[in-house]
């Protein structure tokens, strides 16, 4: 038997083109592992009226980590349309498979790395080295929202906030409101986990991105824990900064920040800032991580427009398959894919169209594996 078993879900569109390149470069690396593809996407919605088959879920509860390509989603009427025509009218529902996986595996950490390769054209700044940690199951995308905004809600409100009188004549109908939820539980570890990484990959500083001065409760609760937890690790730096304030500086001196600890709004927010100061989404990674389960997957979407042409850059991909193998403990690999990424990138001879290129999906993939 296999040592892992890691389940591969293509999905849709460039995910499928992003994945097969990914396999080439696993396949050189020899990783003891089994792997079992998976549905998922677009596809199994239109056939099934599931985007996320109970088989698949079957899949990854079996599986030690989960590679993730990318899924098409389209806006709530659209996706009804397409429905197959038998299944039209019995009660079917999208919903994002990705949000279900983070919540169904407790996948708290999004890990979002975002470093600039020497040599790439599309870096806006070299230097930059950084890693996000994104709370990736409450705040402000803790799904808690109203609208129309119920009565007894608006009245609780009204009894526990001052200042929720200047909204109290609004018509139901026309006041919508989403909740930011934080938990101790919650920010404690993600926080901690941005700390365990920093001492255990040697990184001096960790900032946390919050706005407690005007968030004065949930930002104020994360200013505590994250106090708290620094104490635990006087080697490394802490630092706080307003999130406004961070979107300025990752642009001015990213160069300057190490680990990022953020909740899932600021932290969505800043990852995507973040990638593209190092080459856009042709090179943004991410790893979904809980306590018993992990899924990677590049961050940009399924594009369409590309699909099949094995024209995208695999690049994100593959950086997806390096944090899967650290996570998997395969640290020794992890580094070797990461390594022949950046030779091939520095070398600059074989590049997709975002770089200028024109080499395909899979020349790529095969150039880093090559090197391996
Ligand atoms: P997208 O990320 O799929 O593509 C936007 C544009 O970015 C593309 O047209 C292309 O020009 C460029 N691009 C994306 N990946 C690239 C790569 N690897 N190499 C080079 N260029 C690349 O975003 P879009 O067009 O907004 O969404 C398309 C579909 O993907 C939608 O259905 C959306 O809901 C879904 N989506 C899925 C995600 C996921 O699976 N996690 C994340 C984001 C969007
Ligand atoms: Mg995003």
């Amino acid at each position: 038997m296999a040592k892992y078993k890691i389940a591969v879900l293509p999905g849709d569109g460039i995910g499928k083109d992003v994945m097969d390149a990914a396999m080439i470069v696993l396949d050189k690396l020899n990783l003891d592992a089994e792997y079992t593809y998976g549905d998922v996407g677009w596809e199994f919605w239109k056939k099934e009226g599931n985007p996320l088959p109970d088989r698949t879920i079957e899949l990854l509860k079996e599986s030690d980590a989960c590679l993730f390509g990318a899924i098409t989603s389209k806006p709530k009427d659209d996706a009804q349309r397409e429905l197959a025509p038998e299944l039209q009218g019995k009660g079917y529902v999208y919903y994002s498979p990705i949000v279900k996986l983070r919540q169904l595996f407790d996948l708290y950490i999004n890990l979002r790395p975002a470093k600039a390769y020497e040599g790439n054209p599309l870096v806006i700044k070299e230097g930059i080295d950084l890693v996000i940690f994104r709370e990736n199951t409450e705040g402000m995308y803790a799904g808690v929202e109203f609208y129309p905004l119920p009565d007894d809600v608006r009245e609780v409100f009204l009894k526990h906030s001052k200042n929720m009188e200047r909204f109290k004549d609004v018509p139901a109908d026309e006041i919508a409101v989403s909740t930011r939820i934080t938990t101790r539980r919650g920010m404690y570890r993600i926080i901690k986990a941005a700390f365990e990484y920093a001492k255990k990959h040697g990184r001096k500083k960790v900032t946390l991105v919050e706005k407690p001065n005007v968030l004065r409760e949930t930002g104020g609760l994360t200013v505590r824990v994250a106090r708290e937890i620094a104490k635990e690790y006087p080697d490394i730096e802490y630092e706080e900064a307003n999130v406004d304030a961070m979107a300025m500086w990752l642009v001015k001196k990213p160069e300057e920040y190490d680990v990022l600890v953020a909740e899932n709004l600021f932290g969505d927010i800043i990852s995507d800032l973040a990638s593209q100061l190092i080459g856009g989404l042709g090179f943004a990674a991410a790893g979904n991580i809980g306590d018993n389960f992990g899924l990677f997957e590049p961050t940009h979407g399924s594009a369409p427009k590309y699909a099949g042409q094995y024209k995208v850059n695999p690049i994100a991909m593959i950086l997806a398959t390096k944090l899967m193998l650290d996570y998997l403990g395969e640290v020794e690999m992890g580094q070797r894919v990461e390594k022949a990424v950046a030779e091939v990138i520095k070398e600059g001879k074989v590049r997709t169209y975002d770089m200028g290129g024109t080499a395909s999906t899979l020349d790529v993939a095969r150039a880093i594996a090559e090197r391996l």
